[in-house]
């Protein structure tokens, strides 16, 4: 059994030891990368990293101490970021909220960048802005 939990173990040991977590994440069809999912379902780990009782009134409960988690996204159209016409469509942005905060991860900041596959003027403003948002972030670490 211990075999079978090592990687499981390996990747819940390096969040613990971190002062702060990034992730870069891509849109794939409107959702995570199957990658990214599987790294999950490694990391969120009943009597691991949430807590299951069926008698109590909070049947989940996060183990996690929780720390500041940037997720840095990437997306071919940026219409699908908050505040976009076809916002509604991003999977993403509440699929890894939920898993995050599910476990204890709950001071998430999201630095998007849009219209990856139009490379038009688009592109420059929201790769200019999120290098800014990245030196603030690492300026502030
Ligand atoms: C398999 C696949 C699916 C994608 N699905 C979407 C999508 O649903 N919406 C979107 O806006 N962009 C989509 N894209 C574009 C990517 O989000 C975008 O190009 C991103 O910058 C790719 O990052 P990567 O080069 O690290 O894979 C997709 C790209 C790939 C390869």
């Amino acid at each position: 059994m211990q075999a079978v939990l090592s990687e499981s173990e390996q990747l819940l040991a390096e969040i613990e030891k971190a002062d702060s977590l990034v992730f870069g994440v891509p849109m794939y069809n409107f959702g995570l990368p199957a990658q990214l999912k599987a790294y999950f379902d490694q990391i969120i780990r009943v009597n691991r990293s949430f807590t299951f009782d069926p008698d109590s009134e909070e049947v989940y409960q996060p183990m996690l101490a929780n720390k500041p988690t940037t997720v840095i996204i990437s997306v071919g159209d940026g219409d699908l970021l908050p505040g976009g016409p076809k916002a509604d469509l991003n999977f993403l942005e509440p699929h890894l909220v939920t898993m995050l905060d599910f476990i204890g991860l709950r001071s998430v900041e999201f630095i998007r960048v849009g219209y990856e596959e139009f490379q038009d003027e688009r592109l420059r403003v929201a790769f200019a802005s999120a290098e800014q948002a990245v030196a603030r972030l690492a300026a502030s670490a």
